[in-house]
């Protein structure tokens, strides 16, 4: 089968199909009595098990392989692992496959969020089901004929292969979470159109990232007192993925960022210990931890030290903010500066909103995030308007009422979210950081 087919079977009306490895399942008959629950299997349906078995550890033994095993119904077309053949005139047809359960905001170019549930099982957010953001087609990268070209004025030019990136500078890891200037943008829109993909909470994910730290490769690259360079220049980020017209994806960063130990910018070859995913930029990227996720460029092609910011679409016209009463006719987009650091962030993943919850004591999940290296040093949760302190994670629910959940986070500057998106409101939808308020329906 190829996997085009695996993702036709996604309800037990069109039976509910799986692969592992390169084995394909039709498990319709076990999602009634899989032990946690029917939902939580169904996510999976249509696509790999690998991403879910790696949230869901339980599943590592070998009497849920020999489970399986009876249910299997053939293999994966060994062709189908290769790229999409054939359709030359669409310029999306060498996109990767991408798994079934990614809430698809676009197909061409591919956006797509994980289900807000699947954020909070694990700390760190499987590859296969992490945000991906893409404005462009992916492009096709062949790692040995690779080079990543690095320009510092008054320096030597570096062309280095992925080989050298990996040898020639110490690995650096770090934990971080990515999130797009466009997350929650669906609730911002509910308060007045805005233009821009309709993201949920879900534009948001965490990796552990592994590279070349972008401060070693800018001094090897001659960075030093003869560059001339000054607290306020950038450094710019070329993708190799490319418009119509040949123009590339690009961002910069403030060069003070890029020089800093702390804020541990990364050249990053590594994702959750796998090699990047084509999706998330192979074989390098940069990844700005504490940044709006539009500067970690992906497919990186070029760094260039410069006395401005990257001259990108993306750099200028896009991603930044602006108070509400500003809109398409007046907008000017050289008057604000480019978002970097993101503010502070958190919504409520479980329940889910219209959710029917039974009576008593309530688990509430979610995330909180801030930007900058920032930590949250408070999240309130609370039911109806009054906000009550106290922990995170439970409620008192009473019966027979409909409730709404309402979380805030704070971070360590004492930025706090605002209490709605009114003031907040932009023409793009993006920074929407309100409370995060969900409906539900308590059950006796
Ligand atoms: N880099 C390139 N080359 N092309 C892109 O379209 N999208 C940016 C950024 N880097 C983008 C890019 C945006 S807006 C975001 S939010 C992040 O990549 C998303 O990274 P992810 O797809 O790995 O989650």
């Amino acid at each position: 089968y190829t996997r085009a087919e695996v993702a036709q079977h996604r309800t037990p009306r069109d039976r509910v199909w799986v692969t592992y490895g390169t084995d394909v399942f039709d498990v319709t008959e076990f999602v009634e009595l899989h032990p946690g629950g029917p939902d939580k299997i169904l996510l999976a349906a249509g696509g790999a098990l690998e991403p879910f078995w790696a949230l869901y550890a339980v599943h590592s033994q070998p009497h849920v392989l020999e489970l399986l095993r009876d249910y299997k119904v053939g293999e994966l077309s060994p062709e189908d692992a290769a790229v999409t053949p054939g359709d030359t005139a669409d310029p999306f047809a060498g996109d990767p496959p991408r798994h079934p359960a990614l809430r698809v905001n676009s197909s061409k170019p591919f956006n797509a969020e994980p289900p807000p549930e699947l954020l909070t099982q694990s700390f760190l957010t499987p590859n296969e089901l992490f945000f991906t953001r893409n404005h462009l087609p992916v492009p096709s990268v062949e790692p040995g004929s690779y080079r990543l070209r690095v320009e510092v004025p008054g320096g030597r030019a570096l062309s280095l292969s992925l080989a050298e990136l990996r040898r020639r500078f110490p690995k650096h890891e770090v934990t971080a979470t990515l999130q797009c200037a466009g997350n929650r943008r669906s609730e911002m829109s509910r308060e007045r159109p805005v233009k821009g993909l309709d993201w949920g909470i879900g534009a948001i994910s965490t990796a552990r990232w592994g590279g070349a730290r972008l401060r070693d490769v800018l001094l090897a690259a001659g960075f030093g007192e003869k560059s001339g360079a000054t607290e306020d220049w950038h450094v710019c980020f070329e993708g190799l993925d490319t418009d119509a017209t040949g123009t590339p994806y690009g961002a910069s960063i403030p060069l003070k960022r890029a020089l800093s130990g702390e804020a541990e910018v990364l050249l990053a070859y590594e994702m959750n210990g796998q090699e990047l995913p084509r999706d998330h930029g192979f074989p390098v990227r940069a990844l700005v931890p504490g940044v709006v996720g539009a500067r970690s460029v992906k497919w990186l092609r070029s760094v260039v030290v410069s006395p401005s910011e990257s001259p990108s679409h993306w750099q200028q016209n896009d991603y930044k903010g602006f108070c509400p009463s500003v809109d398409w006719d007046s907008v000017d987009f050289r008057s604000a500066p480019a978002i970097q650091e993101l503010p502070v962030q958190s919504a409520i993943t479980e329940p889910r909103p219209g959710a029917a919850v039974p009576a008593g004591e309530l688990t509430v999940k979610g995330y909180a995030w801030s930007g900058g290296g920032r930590e949250v040093i408070r999240v309130r949760r609370g039911t109806g308007m009054g906000g009550n302190g106290g922990k995170w994670l439970r409620a008192a629910a009473p019966a027979g009422t409909r409730l709404e959940i309402v979380c805030k986070a704070v971070d360590s500057s004492y930025n706090v979210q605002p209490d709605s998106v009114g003031g907040i409101w932009n023409l793009r939808g993006v920074l929407s950081n309100a409370w995060h308020r969900v409906g539900v329906t308590v059950t006796p």
